[in-house]
């Protein structure tokens, strides 16, 4: 059903939010309702085909105890919480995002954990107050949902804020294989709910970023292509 505009900008869960989130996403993420039904490690492993845990994994395996970690954007599940426990109280673990109710879940998740902090913020224009030198700074799943003028501000603002000798990691979708069952089934999904998530099977993640050739970019697919870990680090 088609949201009254006039309504939305009064509502303090919609406030602030960008068009692409209200108008292709409202059910998925902003609405909180549905974000309750939705926040579960069920539904993650459902959207992800079983593959839930590896992907998780290829991410948490970077962190180490101690580090300083930003993470651009909720997910749902126990992720966050898993990623925080991970880094420990001697390290620092930021967590953006821009909707107010994916906020109150990680607050929610993270509540006691006093190394974390739950900030509202754009990915493509994050500057923490405290001016952290990140050695991991991840985007789980984010580019695919964000159009593509997007994608090129988050990978760029990421690697901008990528100290020397720290890591990005890029956990998204990527190119099927032509005889994967679900490279089809994704095609449909795309076409209804996910708009902006095709151009990650056409373009390599490096080229959204503007100087590229200054990082070396270490990719791993999984499930038959379906998905990808890349690593990005400065070039020595
Ligand atoms: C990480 S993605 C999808 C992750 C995964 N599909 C899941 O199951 O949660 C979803 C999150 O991205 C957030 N998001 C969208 N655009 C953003 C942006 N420009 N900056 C920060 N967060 C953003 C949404 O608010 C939402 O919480």
């Amino acid at each position: 059903m088609t949201k009254n505009h006039a309504s939305l900008a009064i509502d303090p869960y919609y406030d602030g939010v960008p068009a692409y989130m209200t108008e292709v996403y409202d059910w998925a993420y902003v609405d909180p309702k549905w974000v309750r039904v939705l926040d579960h490690n069920l539904v993650v492993r459902v959207q992800l085909f079983l593959n839930d845990q590896r992907l998780i994994r290829s991410y948490l395996n970077e962190i180490k105890e101690g580090m300083r970690v930003w993470q651009l954007a909720h997910v749902y599940g126990d992720l966050v919480t898993r990623a925080a426990h991970r880094v420990g109280p001697n390290g620092v673990f930021h967590l953006t995002d821009v909707t107010p109710i994916q906020l109150e879940h990680a607050q929610r998740k993270l509540a006691g954990l006093d190394w974390t902090k739950v900030i509202r913020s754009d990915a493509a224009s994050f500057n923490s107050e405290e001016h952290v030198d990140y050695d991991l700074i991840c985007s789980f799943f984010l580019l695919h949902e964000v159009p593509d003028e997007k994608k090129f501000e988050i990978v760029d603002h990421m690697l901008q804020k990528l100290p020397k000798g720290s890591k990005a990691v890029f956990v998204d979708y990527h190119n099927p294989s032509k005889w994967h069952p679900v490279r089809y089934i994704l095609k449909l999904v795309n076409r209804y709910l996910e708009p902006f998530s095709e151009t990650l099977w056409k373009n390599e993640l490096s080229s959204y970023a503007s100087q590229a050739e200054r990082f070396t970019w270490r990719k791993r697919t999984f499930f038959g292509g379906v998905y990808q870990c890349v690593v990005v680090e400065h070039k020595s």
